[in-house]
């Protein structure tokens, strides 16, 4: 068997064990109100696993000079074993928004074939209200978005700008499945064409966009394959890329201190950060032998990026959430959007002018934070930019009302 038809053979049992356990699908084309119920044995049978965990001695290294602490990662493994309970979560995400399940067919050279997407969407009851898609990336879902959704939709000041608010899993994602067929030619075009045709579906036929991480890479395709559908392109992650010649008058010592402290930034970025990006993107079926196989070890895999990026340190149930909505539909699933995103080209960021309004909001406090602003004109028809010493890489999460504040002076009339 040639390993291409080991990859179909793998996500086709992968997508089978797993549709019993996420809920009911409903296959058809209009949305169907949805409510979470993951198969408690499901539940069960990861908290087992979890409970044999065999901790990883630690070395003398200082912490985090090889990895998380292996104290942390034992820490929240007998949390998740003895304490955590999905029950409860399960039951606020399902009382806290409006779910719903639908199958999206794009007509895209890029993607042609049926997709079912989880999503949420929070309609406002004001009649001014613009659509908003948000995209989220990866270690993360939907509920990325659970701290700006409700003052997005319900902006607690009636002069506030009100959004439609559509916020779906990325498939392979939480409770969106895995793409069921072939993924050999899949690009973050696909996604593009994916997430347009739930727009369209849904009667938005122009929409705002925010986009994060590799949601930002599907973003980039929106704004050029559906171009006369985005109102503005909202980044809290957007990417300006060193180019050879940025590279060589920094090798000559050529560039000022802000592009200098720039270039290293995002060399650094790139460089040993992106170890586990490199891995996601070249043989992600490799790698999800082992992270599927355990929840633990696909947890601490994820835990050190996902602290790498962040500003605060993050609670055990959050990270313990996070880790098993990204377990449950297989984590080669999710891993695999790497390879997707950066196909065909490594570039991030194409050598294309983004004619696209667009709103950058640049978030410090973790390894990524040099003003880019001279950086992004470059590529985007910028129009907002913003600075904060503080967020990290998930604002949305830790600074909402920061991030709502910004949306609502983007649209304020
Ligand atoms: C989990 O919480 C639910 C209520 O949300 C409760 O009924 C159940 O007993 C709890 N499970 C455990 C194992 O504590
Ligand atoms: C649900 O809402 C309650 C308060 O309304 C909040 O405490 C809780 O964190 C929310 N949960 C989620 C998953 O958003
Ligand atoms: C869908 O895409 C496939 C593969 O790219 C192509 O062979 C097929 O003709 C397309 N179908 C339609 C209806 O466009
Ligand atoms: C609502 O917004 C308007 C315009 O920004 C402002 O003048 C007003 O003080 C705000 N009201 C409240 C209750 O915050
Ligand atoms: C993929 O899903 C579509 C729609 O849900 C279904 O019609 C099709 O048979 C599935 N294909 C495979 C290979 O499972
Ligand atoms: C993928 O793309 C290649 C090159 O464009 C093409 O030859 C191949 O038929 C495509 N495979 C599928 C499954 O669409
Ligand atoms: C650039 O500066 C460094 C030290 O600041 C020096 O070691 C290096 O030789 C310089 N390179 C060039 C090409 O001038
Ligand atoms: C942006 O470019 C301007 C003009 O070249 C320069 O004066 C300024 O220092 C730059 N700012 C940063 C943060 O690089
Ligand atoms: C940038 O967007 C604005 C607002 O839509 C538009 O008027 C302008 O032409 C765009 N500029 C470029 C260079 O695309």
């Amino acid at each position: 068997m040639s390993p291409l038809a080991w990859t179909s053979v793998f996500l086709s049992l992968t997508t089978t064990l797993r549709a019993n356990s996420v809920g009911e699908s409903a296959l058809t084309y209009q949305p169907q109100p949805y409510t979470i119920n993951v198969d408690p044995n499901v539940i069960e049978e990861i908290r087992l696993k979890v409970s044999k965990y065999q901790p990883t001695p630690d070395t003398n290294a200082p912490p985090w000079f090889d990895g998380p602490p292996a104290s942390t990662i034992s820490s929240i493994a007998k949390y998740w074993a003895e304490e955590y309970n999905w029950t409860t979560i399960q039951t606020a995400i399902n009382a806290n928004f409006s779910h719903f399940y639908t199958t999206v067919s794009p007509t895209s050279p890029h993607y042609n074939a049926s997709v079912d997407l989880h999503f949420i969407h929070e309609r406002s009851p004001r009649e001014d209200a613009t659509p908003i898609l948000l995209l989220h990336g990866w270690p993360s879902t939907n509920l990325e978005w659970r701290n700006i959704i409700p003052g997005l939709a319900n902006p607690p000041n009636a002069s506030d700008p009100a959004f439609h608010v559509v916020a779906p899993s990325i498939p392979g994602y939480g409770f969106s499945p895995a793409l069921n067929g072939s993924r050999v030619n899949v690009t973050r075009q696909s996604y593009a064409a994916i997430f347009d045709a739930l727009m369209q579906q849904l009667g938005y036929p122009q929409y705002i966009l925010y986009s994060t991480d590799l949601g930002f890479g599907i973003a980039l395709s929106l704004v050029v394959d559906h171009q006369p559908h985005i109102i503005n392109h909202i980044s809290d992650f957007y990417l300006a890329r060193v180019t050879p010649s940025d590279q060589a008058r920094f090798d000559a010592n050529q560039t000022s201190p802000e592009e200098t402290a720039y270039i290293q930034s995002s060399n650094a970025f790139f460089g040993p950060h992106s170890g586990y990006s490199h891995m996601h993107s070249t043989f992600p079926l490799t790698l999800a032998y082992a992270l599927n196989d355990s929840p633990v070890g696909f947890l601490a895999w994820m835990y050190h990026i996902d602290q790498t990026v962040s500003d605060r340190p993050t609670s055990h149930e959050e990270i313990v959430t996070k880790a098993l909505l990204l377990f449950l539909p297989g984590v080669y699933n999710n891993v695999r959007l790497y390879k997707e995103i950066f196909a065909p080209s490594t570039a991030w960021v194409p050598d294309v002018r983004f004619t696209v309004p667009t709103s950058i909001l640049q978030f410090g406090g973790d390894m990524y934070y040099p003003d880019m602003a001279n950086w992004t004109y470059r590529t985007a028809n910028v129009t907002y930019f913003a600075r904060h010493d503080k967020g990290a890489h998930f604002p949305a999460v830790v600074e909402p009302e920061l991030v709502l504040g910004h949306i609502r002076t983007i649209f304020a009339e």
